[in-house]
């Protein structure tokens, strides 16, 4: 190898090892663009961009701002779309603790998806996951985290008419032989290749991204004609659509899911994301008002030791998690944003205070967010489905003799 070949391999090295990014593990500043030509996805183009303009009048600000920013086959479903075929869409959640706002982030663009493109909305609960990957300690204790789970997920606002909740474990008659199908078309060195399972994995784990993949056909299966997918979620959850469904697609005579990837938001404390098995870095949706506040006037932040620096050099947005819950979640006004960026950078905004507006926009959307959730409670029956095989059926539906 010559000095330079290896100078650039060395380089790619320390790049993989800079940051991680894998349906467990986020550590690290990520790299997104980088992520890009890792993962092997296309980015979002202005052209994609119009054409959601065109087909559906709003563009969300998750995509204008490059929240959701990367994506594989998006423009070939939107050109199926626009010629009369609809897609359906798949998401999901593993109940390994509480929802805290990053899940949301993926699930207030899917309801925007839902309602714009009038599309039937999939979500798989990976209880059997959160179990054998070892978050959770029981079953017992999979199944009422599941239930709090499915509560934020019915708060988010999905039609009822056009969403279909299931667990693993309480839709396995339907979704086993699909799982099955796929799995027989996987060997462990793909699994290992594309997931690092090692000789101490349990088999569980091995078998599992047959089960993430499940969905992506299961539309397909159950009405008996081929229906697009279109995955929205951030991009952790990208090694199952690369590594596993959308190989085994062709295999089984399937459309190749389709995937719009968002980015991470970031924990409280410095680097990585905002994760369930690291409290501290996140807001739950049921932390009370108080610890919501605590929580955000605490966080971790791009300032300067003391305020006279602060005023002097500017503090450093891009590594502050409080510009980014501005940027992700909580500035509607694109103009704002821009506004809050550079009064920081300049230093003509302090942390204190920015924090403090943060902190009563943080508290008043969970204040919100918990009333559409204690709702929820009432509606659970119109959105899980019935392990019956072949059919979607609801609680509800059995309630009211409609199945
Ligand atoms: P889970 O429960 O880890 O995450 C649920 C969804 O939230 C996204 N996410 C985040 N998004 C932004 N910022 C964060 N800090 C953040 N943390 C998590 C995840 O990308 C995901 O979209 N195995 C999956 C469950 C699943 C699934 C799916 C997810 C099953 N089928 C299909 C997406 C699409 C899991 O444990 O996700």
């Amino acid at each position: 190898m010559t000095s330079s070949s290896s100078d650039h391999s060395d380089k790619q090295k320390s790049k993989q090892e800079d940051f991680i990014v894998t349906p467990w593990s986020v550590k690290g500043e990520v790299d997104y663009d980088e992520l890009v030509d890792r993962f092997g996805t296309s980015r979002i183009t202005q052209e994609i961009l119009d054409k959601f303009a065109q087909l559906v009048g709003e563009v969300h600000p998750f995509l204008r701002r490059q929240v959701f920013y990367s994506h594989r086959d998006l423009d070939w479903i939107l050109s199926r779309y626009e010629d009369g075929e609809k897609f359906f869409l798949y998401t999901g959640r593993g109940p390994s603790g509480g929802v805290h706002l990053g899940h949301l982030v993926p699930w207030i663009f899917t309801k925007y998806l839902q309602d714009k493109f009038d599309a039937e909305l999939y979500f798989q609960i990976t209880d059997d996951e959160k179990f054998l990957h070892g978050d959770v300690s029981s079953l017992a204790l999979t199944e009422k985290l599941t239930y709090e789970n499915i509560l934020d997920i019915i708060a988010m606002g999905f039609d009822p008419k056009k969403t279909f909740i299931f667990t693993d474990m309480g839709y396995t008659k339907t979704i086993y032989s699909i799982a099955a199908n796929i799995a027989k078309h996987v060997t462990f060195s793909t699994a290992k290749a594309v997931f690092g399972f090692e000789n101490s994995t349990n088999v569980g784990m091995v078998f599992f991204p047959a089960i993430q993949a499940t969905p992506c056909f299961l539309p397909s299966v159950l009405k008996g004609f081929n229906i697009p997918c279109l995955i929205p979620a951030s991009v952790d959850q990208d090694p199952y659509w690369r590594g596993i469904a959308r190989e085994i697609a062709p295999k089984l005579g399937f459309y190749k899911p389709a995937q719009i990837h968002g980015k991470l938001l970031p924990g409280l404390t410095q680097g990585g994301k905002m994760s369930s098995s690291q409290p501290d870095s996140a807001i739950f949706t049921t932390d009370s008002p108080k610890e919501v506040e605590k929580k955000v006037l605490s966080s971790f932040t791009g300032g300067r030791a003391t305020v006279e620096e602060q005023r002097r050099l500017g503090g450093n947005a891009n590594i502050c998690p409080v510009y980014h819950y501005y940027y992700f979640l909580f500035e509607n006004n694109d103009g704002e944003v821009a506004r809050i960026y550079d009064d920081c950078t300049n230093g003509n905004l302090l942390c204190g205070d920015c924090k403090a507006m943060l902190a009563s926009r943080v508290r008043k959307f969970a204040e919100n967010h918990n009333e559409k959730r204690e709702k929820a409670r009432e509606l659970v029956d119109d959105f899980i489905v019935e392990d019956i095989k072949g059919g979607l059926v609801k609680k509800r539906d059995l309630e009211e003799g409609r199945y």
